[in-house]
């Protein structure tokens, strides 16, 4: 069972570097950088940057997921958490199965995510059930940072916007992922169109979108300034850039790896120890037709 999490009360002062933009602007975005551990990639990959800023700057106690897969969202938060002297409890639930639009997938996910799991199990926990049986493990305002990354139909974000929100804290923040997806039956759109002007929010239109709200009824000091900042036109678009930018340059240095991969394979295949290794492949065979031949002329 997760319990109600207590009012944080040691956010309630906002530290003075905070006092200008420019100063609060230096620490939401120091984070950015962090060097990502794992090798997974994913369509969230290009939200990764903003995932260690935001866990980072706004110092949730727990942070829960629906929808894991492979983990390379979840892994993002459970690394930043690391390096935060462990402050953030993070939270898998999926039934590693699949759904319509990740495409239903074998065990093998599963077990690899297990794998990759263990460097942060002194963190992390995980819950292999559908959402909404999960859902009854965790008490009212026991969340901090939910982030929805399940099936993007229109009704099934719903359910799981609804069904959780009684399960975030005063602090409060939701984060949902595909927002700018608008093919097939993607939906998640349809409802942040329905939840971006009840909340205050803000949304990254880059890697399929990502939708931020705040949905906390009383959050602290710092929460608010973040959403506040971001109502003004000059700093969203600032900060906007700023990470589709990133995302950018992450997305080339996986092109250039891929490129750098087929190339060093391509030399590869001139190079002094290929031909010898196809020799080795070759011979053997040749023997064996030669040997054959031999025998068929006996008789
Ligand atoms: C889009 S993927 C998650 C991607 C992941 N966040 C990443 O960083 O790449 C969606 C996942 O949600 C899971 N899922 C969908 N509906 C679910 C439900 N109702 N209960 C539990 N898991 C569900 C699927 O098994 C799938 O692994």
């Amino acid at each position: 069972m997760f319990y109600q999490l207590p009012p944080d009360d040691d956010h309630n002062e906002l530290p003075l570097t905070f006092n200008s933009e420019i100063g609060f602007l230096n620490y939401f975005l120091s984070a950015a950088f962090t060097e990502k551990e794992n090798n997974l990639a994913s369509a969230w990959t290009g939200h990764e940057p903003f995932l260690f800023c935001l866990l980072h700057y706004t110092k949730p106690r727990r942070f829960v997921e629906l929808g894991t897969h492979k983990g390379n969202s979840f892994f993002a938060a459970c690394q930043i958490s690391q390096t935060m002297n462990n402050a953030i409890e993070c939270i898998a639930i999926d039934t590693w199965e699949g759904d319509e639009h990740a495409g239903f997938y074998s065990n093998k996910v599963f077990e690899n995510f297990k794998r990759d799991f263990i460097k942060y199990d002194n963190i992390a926990k995980y819950i292999r059930k559908r959402f909404s049986e999960a859902v009854s493990m965790f008490e009212n305002k026991s969340i901090d940072i939910l982030h929805i990354d399940g099936l993007h139909t229109y009704e099934a974000v719903k359910e799981d916007f609804e069904t959780w929100l009684p399960k975030l804290s005063d602090l409060g923040i939701i984060l949902l992922h595909d927002t700018q997806a608008k093919t097939k039956d993607f939906g998640v759109w349809k409802l942040w169109e329905e939840l971006q002007n009840t909340y205050p929010s803000f949304e990254f239109e880059h890697s399929h979108g990502l939708g931020v709200l705040l949905v906390g009824q009383n959050p602290p000091a710092h929460i608010k300034l973040l959403f506040n900042a971001m109502k003004k036109e000059e700093v969203v678009q600032l900060v906007k850039y700023f990470f589709s930018g990133i995302a950018g340059v992450e997305k080339s240095k996986k092109v250039l790896k891929q490129s750098i991969k087929r190339s060093v394979q391509k030399e590869f295949k001139k190079s002094y120890t290929w031909r010898i290794g196809r020799l080795f492949t070759y011979l053997p065979s040749q023997f064996y037709k030669l040997i054959q031949k031999q025998k068929r002329e006996q008789f």
